[in-house]
């Protein structure tokens, strides 16, 4: 692991307030290429608005993102996706009722003047799904016509990362593939999981699986009402260790509400 290379994407003390609501407060993040990144915490803790953070569907409220180094206001989906940053979504896909085909290549603009795309080549388009599929163990679909509602879960998951990969993403956000699998499911898209970080991409992967972490995670955030609690890498940290901080977090929020409450009712009486 190289720690002293420049990090793909990078965050520097990055807050983000909701109507007041702090959901991150102060979070430094790197994110290195040919490493999963685990991103752990409970329920609420920030991992979601983190990721939304990187994928441009959020501005910070304060802090810097860097690409490459370099200070970059990640506008839209579409900025992050043009640096490289792809986001999965828990259901891996929100086109249920089209083709596997189309929706491989939904959003994706011919470039100007020439490419096969330009008029949509669905043959084309189902040929290079179904090997795409195919080469990450998929050997079930065989015809990009399908509707994407059909597959299952897991083959969605693939399907979407399938994509993120054959369009040259740099850094691939998957939050909580694996929540709703079964346990086969599960190892199919861990394996891939794999596979990406090999050809060099970075991977944040959110889960609240310490198992599924531990088995492909190079690095971990903790976060913890909005904080990073904690950050290691792989071999640092026992899976006990692991486990007690996501529930000690638990256990720290609830004494920090109570606290916040006693407070309050000291505050009404002065
Ligand atoms: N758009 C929003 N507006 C207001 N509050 C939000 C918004 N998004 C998230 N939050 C709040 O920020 C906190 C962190 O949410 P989230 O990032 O979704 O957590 P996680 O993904 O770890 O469960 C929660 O308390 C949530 O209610
Ligand atoms: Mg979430």
């Amino acid at each position: 692991m190289s720690d002293q290379s420049t990090p793909y994407l990078s965050l520097e003390n990055v807050s983000k307030t909701f109507a007041g609501y702090q959901a991150l407060a102060d979070v430094s993040l790197n994110i290195r290429q040919g490493e999963v990144l685990c991103l752990l915490g409970d329920n609420g803790a920030g991992k979601s608005t983190l990721i939304k953070v990187l994928s441009g569907f959020h501005q910070p409220t304060s802090g810097t993102v860097r690409v490459e180094g370099e200070e970059v206001t990640l506008k839209t989906p579409r900025s992050a996706a043009e640096r490289g940053i792809s986001t999965v979504h828990q259901f891996g896909g929100t086109f249920p009722l089209m083709s596997l085909g189309r929706s491989f290549f939904v959003g994706v603009e011919p470039k100007k003047g020439v490419g096969p795309f330009k008029v949509f080549d669905k043959k084309l388009a189902n040929a290079v799904v179904v090997e795409q599929m195919q080469q990450m163990g998929i050997t079930r679909v065989t015809d990009g016509e399908r509707l994407v509602g059909s597959l299952s879960g897991g083959e969605r998951q693939v399907s979407a990362i399938a994509r993120a990969v054959y369009f040259g993403a740099k850094v691939l956000i998957l939050d909580e593939p694996t929540a709703a699998l079964g346990v086969k499911e599960a190892a199919h898209v861990l394996r891939i999981i794999m596979q990406a970080r090999q050809r060099g991409i970075a991977v944040v992967l959110v889960t609240h699986n310490v198992t599924h972490a531990m088995s492909v995670g190079d690095h971990f955030a903790v976060l913890i009402h909005g904080r990073k609690a904690d950050d290691f890498a792989k071999g640092e940290r026992t899976r006990e260790e692991i486990t007690d901080l996501m529930a000690g977090g638990e256990a720290m929020a609830e004494l920090e509400a109570e606290l916040a409450d006693l407070t309050g009712t000291t505050n009404d009486i002065h």
